[in-house]
């Protein structure tokens, strides 16, 4: 593999600094960072931009409720964000703050220059105005008379303004969205076409003069600058664009590879942000990828809705690789995700504690017992060559995948290879290979999960870096500065070192309590369930990560005819479907949606897990859930092979 030479520029939203930070917030910044981290490893000239956000009457406003000037109120603010990428390792080369000085006077200069070319032009404004979302709206636009973006109550606004031609540029920003991979997921592209270039795309409001706070209109001081046209232009002012010359930063990485963001900002990235540069002559981003939200309590997590987790609370208890795994592993391509404190946990449990802490904490602990921790190649036999052939292929998988930017599937290719390695000590059984020695056999059969641990380590580490750097120090190396190495058979010998745990086991129970989510078993029950895994891991020590028959059983599996299905109103993810199991007639809430339309599920016969606790779903008390195989934006669902009768029991 050779190292290339190629830049790669690519930028997370400017934040606006006007309260907390929480999760939600994490995620673009992580999951552009495990990007940032990927190319880089690949050899590439990365220039990865984040920043904030920091003009515009919301700002004031909070400012003057804390009774501070805006400046002192963002500096706190700013400082905090820039201490939470820090905390979570994020590595990026450049922080853009929008009332950066250089960054003010190239917004004036850009302004000026499209209004001297006749792109801006002065007229008058009557429509209706969001605050929160400092976007501007005809009354056409509304939906039930609220703001489309956010859905809160908007303002009567009239007032001189100056207008961007955006109405010019519709045709070339319909060609780009339509005819080109600009907007990804393509679901998105038609969201934008249908509901505003088609619809008519009218002129921008692009100043306003009831505030003060944000980059005054050169040529109009009584006029701010729209904080879009202002907060768009980073991508650009932070390489040192200025309206007019080209700096060597921006001759070297503009235009930029990829803009990441969640999807409530797409129409600003795929409508305002490519005319605007159409206006200024410059080349267009390769790349604008939106992803869903991280959801909690069954909406958006937001500051305004009040339904946050705090990353500082999470930090020092969970550690920064636990919250970046879990954000880069839950969230699928383009879609939203719900975070709960139990999925959370039981995903760091079995993941990074159980897959991956236990293959690596078993394969170093036998190394140093057998053989001195001193390993080296062997010869290899056909019940090595599966592992083999997934050690080499692994960095092929992960890189597919992060090439259309999705880590999540990124990381289950990783852990696909951890799972087959652990697998493959139970079958090796080192221990009973032991007990005739150190034998060749034996050494090899370490050797090549040595080599597994090196390879899924390293590919581990754009995801979460410092456990990476762990597992390489176990093997005393440290990482490589490129993707060379990565098949099997590259390090002939190794010197290995035990290792503590990667991650320590959780209690989630008592992770839950302490989180303030209550307890979902009595005390003792909890003793006796703790009574019962003590014992089972005494008697099965090789057997960790995996479960009993017994707690298989506890589900209770059914096949189900779907007789009736129709969708479930103001709900685009869920369907409701009438099951027939055996007698029996049950009501199922399912996020299907977006795979299965009602009439296609009718007839269908699925697999019911029976025994579920019912739960109110948007009103609908669904009664089980059913199965579904899903595989990145794939979902299928999961039906008995032949025909059989419904009510028939899944075992
Ligand atoms: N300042 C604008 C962006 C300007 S870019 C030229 C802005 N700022 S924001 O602070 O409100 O949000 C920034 C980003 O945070 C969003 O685009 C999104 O990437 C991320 N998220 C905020 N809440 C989120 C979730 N609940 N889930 C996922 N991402 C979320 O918009």
């Amino acid at each position: 593999m050779k190292k290339c030479k190629e830049k790669f520029y690519i930028t997370t939203p400017i934040y606006y600094p006007s309260g907390k930070w929480h999760l939600g917030h994490c995620y673009t910044t992580v999951y552009g960072d495990a990007i940032a981290r990927f190319k880089r490893m690949e050899g590439y000239d990365v220039f990865y931009l984040t920043g904030t956000d920091e003009h515009g009457q919301k700002i004031e406003k909070r400012a003057e409720e804390a009774g501070v000037s805006p400046k002192e109120f963002v500096d706190g603010l700013v400082a905090e964000i820039k201490s939470l990428w820090e905390k979570l390792d994020v590595s990026y080369d450049g922080f853009i703050r929008t009332t950066d000085v250089c960054h003010e006077k190239a917004v004036q200069k850009i302004f000026k220059r499209l209004y001297e070319q006749g792109d801006i032009y002065k007229s008058k404004y009557k429509g209706k105005y969001c605050t929160p979302c400092e976007s501007f709206w005809t009354e056409s636009q509304l939906i039930n008379g609220k703001c489309p973006d956010c859905g809160r109550e908007v303002q009567d606004a009239e007032e001189e303004s100056y207008f961007f031609r955006l109405s010019k540029y519709a045709p070339r920003v319909r060609e780009l969205l339509t005819s080109t991979d600009y907007l990804k997921p393509e679901s998105r592209v038609n969201e934008m076409v249908n509901n505003f270039i088609d619809a008519g795309l009218e002129d921008l409001a692009v100043s306003r003069t009831g505030f003060t706070w944000g980059v005054p209109v050169e040529f109009d001081p009584g006029h701010v600058v729209y904080v879009w046209v202002d907060a768009l232009s980073n991508y650009i002012t932070a390489l040192g664009y200025d309206g007019e010359t080209q700096s060597d930063k921006m001759k070297k990485y503009w235009p930029a590879d990829l803009h990441l963001m969640a999807k409530e900002i797409v129409r600003f990235h795929s409508i305002i942000w490519p005319a605007m540069l159409m206006a200024l002559g410059l080349p267009l981003p390769k790349q604008i990828v939106a992803h869903g939200w991280l959801q909690f309590n069954g909406d958006k997590m937001s500051k305004s809705k009040g339904n946050v987790i705090d990353p500082f609370e999470l930090l020092p208890r969970y550690g920064k690789d636990a919250l970046r795994y879990y954000l880069l592993r839950a969230m699928p391509f383009g879609a939203d995700g719900a975070y709960t404190g139990e999925t959370f946990l039981t995903r760091i449990n079995a993941d990074l504690c159980n897959d991956l802490g236990n293959l690596v904490r078993r394969t170093m602990k036998m190394n140093e017992q057998y053989f001195g921790g001193k390993i080296v190649a062997g010869t290899a036999v056909a019940e090595d060559g599966p592992m083999i052939e997934k050690i080499n292929s692994l960095y092929g998988k992960v890189k597919a995948e992060m090439d259309v930017y999705k880590p999540q599937v990124a990381l289950e290719k990783i852990f696909e290879l951890i799972d087959a390695a652990n697998k493959y000590i139970d079958i090796a059984k080192p221990w009973t290979l032991n007990k005739e020695g150190a034998s060749e056999r034996l050494g090899q059969v370490l050797y090549v999960l040595t080599e597994a641990i090196r390879v899924a380590g390293t590919l581990l580490l754009p995801f979460v870096p410092s456990t990476g750097e762990k597992i390489l120090a176990s093997l005393k190396m440290t990482p490589p500065d490129n993707n060379d190495g990565l098949t099997y058979g590259k390090v002939e010998k190794y010197e290995t070192v035990a290792l503590d745990a990667l991650f320590p086991r959780l209690d989630v129970q008592k992770e839950l309590a302490a989180m303030g989510v209550e307890e979902e078993k009595s005390p003792d029950a909890k003793k006796d369930k703790g009574k019962k895994e003590e014992k089972k891991q005494m008697e099965t020590p090789e057997e960790e990560g995996y479960i009993n028959i017994d707690d298989f059983f506890r589900t209770k599996l059914k096949v189900a005819e779907v007789i009736a299905c129709e969708k479930v109103e103001k709900a685009d993810k869920l369907l409701k479907l009438t099951l027939k199991v055996g007698e029996e007639t049950r009501t199922v809430v399912s996020g299907i949606a977006k795979h299965y339309t009602p009439e296609e599920t009718v007839g269908k016969r699925v697999v019911l897990v029976s025994n579920l606790k019912p739960r109110p779903m948007r009103g609908i008390m669904s009664e089980g859930m059913i199965l579904c195989a899903s595989d990145g934006d794939k979902l299928v669902l999961v039906s008995p092979e032949a025909a059989i009768n419904s009510g028939a029991e899944v075992c």
